[in-house]
């Protein structure tokens, strides 16, 4: 039986679930694949846990999502919490070989220990998006990494891009075979002329309301008393969200691209930036008439109204638009993510992925085959 060892950043919602996934699934991956995941670290925002010998023991790892549910701190824990320095410093404490770094955080605090990471040769599965959307330069560092590592480029005449020892499949519709798709088309070499894709749940749900003839006010104060929304419900109305998705998408495909230049519009105008969430709220009635007219000309043309995310001609631009009843896009209905790969080989009907975007439990899944994909994975 092989042991990996894993090095889990952040312990939130989808954290929680990959712990209790890990448990629950050992004798699959035990039977099927002959690893065992043993966690040799777990951290949240103040506090880590280490087991550096056999790794934390399923009763511990149970008693840190109890803990973590409960909405405590992992210095709580019977093991014993140490202060949490960052991750580089987590890292070289750990200093194993073999290790895999799970980032689960929201946060850029990770990005100089993810660096380090893959300078130690250490592999890495992340499911935040913000070391994906930093600059460039940390984007290209963090993907290809494992071009460099082991020096095993060109070795023997072969590219070994494609077998970089970093996942992040759920950074872009959770766990739809999203990202490994695209790594599929660009390694074959079909050229991906186009990219069009709805990326968030609750957006969709607004479309969906705005669709069926409702006010956009009342649809998403109804999102956010239902919790759909983010606390803020501008966090997602402003599209940052799925912008950063796009540039994941737009950077998979080669381009070189900042967060700056990708054209984003929001479902609400910049005054209502500065508003308590409330004030935002009863706000936002001035806005349906323009909302309903929106919706009114698409469907005049046969067209309908979605948030998407365009990536075309060099461009790539997340914002409201008219989209062909006839396309998969425009028969999308409700909270499912929806991308539509539109390639030399995938025309004129695209490659079509479609499902749940968003949940701790897909989320998790995706992250566990991320580990799991990596550990049947030899280079060096
Ligand atoms: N939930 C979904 O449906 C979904 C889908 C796709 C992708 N994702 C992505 O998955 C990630 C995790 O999502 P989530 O819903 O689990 O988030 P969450 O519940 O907010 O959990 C975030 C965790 O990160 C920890 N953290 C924050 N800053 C940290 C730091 N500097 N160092 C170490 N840990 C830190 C937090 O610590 P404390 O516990 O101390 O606050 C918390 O445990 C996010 O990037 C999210 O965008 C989520």
């Amino acid at each position: 039986m092989r042991e990996v060892p894993l090095i889990i950043v952040g312990i939130g919602g989808v954290g929680r679930m990959l712990l209790a996934q890990i448990i629950s699934k050992r004798r699959l991956h035990a039977e099927r694949y002959g690893v065992t995941l043993g966690v040799i670290a777990v951290c949240d925002s103040r506090s880590a846990v280490l087991e550096l010998g056999q790794g934390i023991n399923d009763a511990n790892l149970e008693d840190v999502i109890e803990l973590k549910a409960a909405g405590g701190s992992l210095d709580e824990h019977a093991l014993g919490g140490r202060e949490y320095a960052g991750l580089a410093e987590l890292v070289t404490a750990v200093g194993r070989p073999g290790v895999i770094v799970v980032d689960l955080t929201a946060t850029e605090h990770t990005i100089p220990g993810l660096l380090y990471s893959v300078e130690q040769g250490y592999r890495i599965v992340m499911a935040n998006k913000r070391p994906l959307t930093a600059t460039q330069e940390v984007y290209d560092r963090l993907t290809r990494a494992g071009v460099t590592v082991g020096g095993r480029q060109g070795e023997d005449g072969t590219d070994y891009k494609q077998l970089l020892p970093v996942r992040w499949e759920t950074t872009v519709g959770a766990g739809l075979p999203v990202i490994s798709t695209q790594q599929r088309l660009v390694a074959s070499g079909d050229q991906v002329h186009r990219i069009a894709g709805a990326f968030s749940g609750t957006l969709g749900y607004v479309m969906a309301g705005l669709e069926e003839g409702r006010a956009f006010s009342a649809i998403v104060r109804e999102a956010y008393d239902q919790g759909y929304t983010e606390p803020d419900p501008r966090d997602d109305l402003s599209g940052a969200d799925v912008a950063r998705k796009a540039l994941i998408l737009a950077r998979g495909l080669g381009w070189s691209l900042e967060m700056s230049k990708v054209d984003v519009t929001p479902l609400y105008p910049a005054e209502l930036d500065n508003l308590s969430v409330e004030e935002f709220l009863d706000a936002l009635p001035a806005l349906d008439s323009a909302w309903a007219e929106q919706v009114q000309a698409a469907q005049n043309e046969g067209a309908a109204l979605r948030y998407v995310a365009r990536i075309e001609d060099g461009q790539c631009v997340v914002g409201p638009a008219a989209v062909a009843k006839s396309s998969p896009l425009g028969n999308l209905s409700g909270t499912d993510n929806l991308i539509e790969f539109h390639s030399r080989w995938y025309s004129p009907t695209p490659l079509v992925i479609q499902g749940r975007g968003a949940g701790i439990e897909v989320t998790a899944a995706g992250v566990l085959s991320d580990i799991i994909e990596l550990t049947t994975i030899r280079y060096r």
